[in-house]
C-alpha cells in the first residue's frame, strides 16, 4: 500500500519524529512503500477561503506554497498517518494547515484508512484531538485505526516502539 505519514514537529529529533520514523520502518518491513513528510519545515499557510478552488480554479488552490508538494501525495495515498505534538490540548498548527488546505479537493481520493500519532507533555491532553481526528475520518470517510499517544514518560520507549509496530500492523492489513 501507498502510505503518507505527514510528521508536524519542528523537532527533527524529537518524539513525534521518532514515533514517525518507527512507524515508517514498520510499514517498509511489511513491504509498503512509505512516504514521510516533515511538513514543519514546508511553507503551507492556512486556508484562504477565496473558494477559488471551487469556482475558477476547478479544485486547484490559488496558493502556491509548499502544500503544491503535498497535493500529488495525497492523491496518491492509500492510508494517510498524521504524526503530531500537542500544542496548546490539540494537534500543533503545522498539522492542521496541510489538513485544512484539502478544502480544495474535500477529501484525498484514495485514503481508505488514518492512524494517529501524537506526543505530549502531560497525560490526558488528547481529547480535542482524538475527537477532531475521529471527526475527520468520518467526514473523508475513511476508517479510523486509531492512535499511539506518549507522554513524558512513554517517549522513545520500547513499549511505545511496540504500540506504534502494531498500529502499523492493524493499519497495514495483509491482503487488504
Ligand atoms: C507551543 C507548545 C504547546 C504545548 N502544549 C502542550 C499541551 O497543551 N499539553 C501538553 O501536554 N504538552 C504540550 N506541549 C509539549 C509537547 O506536546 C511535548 O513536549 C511533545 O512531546 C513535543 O513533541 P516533539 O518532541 O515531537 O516536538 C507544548 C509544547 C509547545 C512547544
Amino acid at each position: 500500500m501507498k502510505v503518507l505519514i505527514l510528521q508536524g514537529s519542528p523537532r527533527a529529533n524529537g518524539n513525534t519524529a521518532w514515533m514517525a520514523e518507527e512507524y515508517k520502518k514498520a510499514a517498509e518491513a511489511a513491504g509498503h512503500q512509505v512516504t514521510l513528510v516533515n511538513v514543519s519545515k514546508k511553507k503551507i499557510a492556512g486556508c484562504l477561503a477565496c473558494e477559488y478552488c471551487h469556482n475558477k480554479g476547478n479544485g486547484a488552490c490559488i496558493q502556491k506554497d509548499d502544500m503544491q508538494e503535498v497535493y500529488p501525495l495525497m492523491a496518491e495515498a492509500e492510508v494517510l498517518v498524521l504524526a503530531a505534538p500537542i500544542y496548546y490540548f490539540t494537534l500543533c498548527a503545522q498539522i492542521q494547515a496541510p489538513i485544512q488546505r484539502m478544502y480544495c479537493v474535500n477529501a484525498p481520493a484514495k485514503v481508505k484508512r488514518m492512524a494517529l500519532l501524537i506526543s505530549s507533555y502531560s497525560p490526558g491532553v488528547y481529547d480535542g484531538a482524538l475527537a477532531e481526528f475521529r471527526d475527520i475520518c468520518n467526514y473523508w470517510k475513511v476508517e479510523n485505526m486509531g492512535a499511539v499517544t506518549a507522554k513524558l514518560d512513554e517517549q522513545k520507549t520500547e513499549e511505545t516502539r511496540q504500540k506504534v509496530i502494531a498500529l502499523a500492523a492493524t493499519t497495514l492489513k495483509a491482503g487488504e
